[in-house]
């Protein structure tokens, strides 16, 4: 590509950055609270809206829309028949009272740079596709990754109808009210794509410590999510002395403790985070009998995560016992650290170089889709800052002028690749 080409490209995209931003702003008020941060779990209300509103854009933009079987949006541009082609998007459901970037940022510099792209150079050479994936977060139902594991043909089938929201609705019921047809999960499975370029906010604060634009990532750290339930027995709490009680909630809050410092003593990049407890009867007067809690549990070494989920186990058995409670474990997800792909990282790091944005390699300390695409299909990621580093908050933030970096890099690394 001719210098001149890609300083059109940026060009353009400084010129057209309120369109960036209109984007932003609509996308981040579906599921706004009043006091800030946003709810958006899959399949909502307020999900679909925002749904409804990409769908709306891509079309506008000239692209062909769709949803598959599990409510991932598709927005094409170029003919499907001309080969197998990329696509560029992140998720759309949001973490209780996240910001406005997770995620949604990823799907809205998508649709901007095939957008432009299509505005500056019209058909590509190989399809080139947007998608803003239903569900990656969790945050409704148990088991994350929804969007990607059903593109990658790793969603069992069984699992829409046993993972079920805090009311009892399965992801089938949801996504059947949302007018799609999980039924259909096979048909979800893309096994036409050459690439999968995901952009995201850091949600660390390396990049805004070092004043970089950009981090190109090389791998994304190692997660096993699991719920552990301490059963204890329910008494009165007045009349049961303390040395004949089970209290589910002692138990787990020792565990609790334990737990962070275990984590703590392995040193970085170790991390282990309760987020969630629910203590069964709830009454003030009740010895808790039962207490559900969730465990997060990361590190970039596969040995030293299997070491500190091991630690973490052990921890919460040492606190059942000491409490005479039962203690049982069920496995969420679990996922071993995920290279990137060296041919899309070095498209990256190269494409940033020429267009004289500078930019650092990273590993991700968070989840994202990416980690279970590229088990299939060659992917990369593109980092842009996150002020002072806040994220899975409504404190996350990245200004307009941070963000047309990263922007630059995918629509760059997009031409070369389809047109
Ligand atoms: C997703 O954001 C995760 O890292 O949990
Ligand atoms: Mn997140
Ligand atoms: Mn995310």
């Amino acid at each position: 590509m001719t210098q001149a080409v890609q300083s059109e490209i940026y060009n353009y995209i400084k010129q057209n950055e309120h369109v960036i931003e209109e984007y932003i702003e609509k996308l981040g008020s579906f599921g706004r609270l009043s006091e800030g941060g946003i709810v958006r779990p899959v399949y909502s209300d307020q999900w679909f809206a925002a749904h409804r509103q990409l769908a709306d854009w891509m079309a506008e933009a000239g692209l062909e829309v769709r949803a598959d079987a599990v409510g991932n949006l598709w927005g094409l541009h170029g003919r499907k028949s001309a080969g197998k082609g990329y696509a560029s998007g992140s998720h759309l459901d949001t973490v209780k009272e996240g910001g406005k970037y997770d995620g949604g940022l990823g799907i809205l510099a998508a649709l901007a740079a095939i957008r432009f792209l299509k505005e500056l150079y019209g058909e590509p050479r190989l399809p080139l596709e947007v998608v803003a994936l239903c569900e990656e977060e969790g945050s409704r139902f148990s088991k994350t990754f929804l969007g990607s594991r059903a593109i990658t043909g790793t969603l069992p089938a069984e699992e829409l109808d046993e993972n079920r929201d805090a009311e009892g609705i399965s992801v089938a019921e949801a996504a059947r009210a949302c007018g799609f047809n999980p039924a259909q999960l096979d048909s979800a499975r893309r096994t036409d794509l050459a690439g999968f370029i995901e952009l995201h906010i850091e949600q660390g604060r390396l990049l805004d410590d070092v004043k970089l634009e950009v981090g190109i990532v090389q791998a994304i750290t190692g997660t096993r999510h699991m719920t552990v339930t301490f059963d204890g027995q329910a008494d009165h709490a007045g009349t049961t002395p303390m040395d004949l009680r089970s209290d589910a909630l002692v138990a787990a809050a020792q565990a609790i403790t334990n737990i962070n410092a275990i984590a703590l003593k392995m040193g970085r990049p170790a991390v282990a985070t309760v987020g969630k407890l629910s203590i069964e009867p709830g009454a003030t007067n009740i010895v808790p009998a039962r207490v559900v809690m969730t465990v997060d549990m990361r590190h970039s070494e596969p040995d030293k995560k299997a070491f500190l989920i091991c630690q973490v186990e052990q921890a919460c058995r040492t606190a059942a016992a000491t409490q005479r409670v039962e203690v049982t474990f069920e496995r969420e997800m679990d996922r071993i650290p995920a290279q990137m792909s060296p041919e899309i990282i070095n498209l990256l790091k190269a494409t940033a170089d020429e267009l004289g944005i500078s930019n650092m390699a990273m590993v991700s300390g968070a989840g994202h889709d990416s980690q279970v695409v590229v088990e299939q299909i060659p992917t990369g990621m593109i980092f842009v800052p996150s002020k002072s580093g806040r994220s899975h908050s409504r404190a996350e933030y990245t200004p307009l002028d941070q963000i047309l970096p990263g922007i630059a890099v995918l629509a760059q690394a997009l031409y070369k690749l389809a047109y």
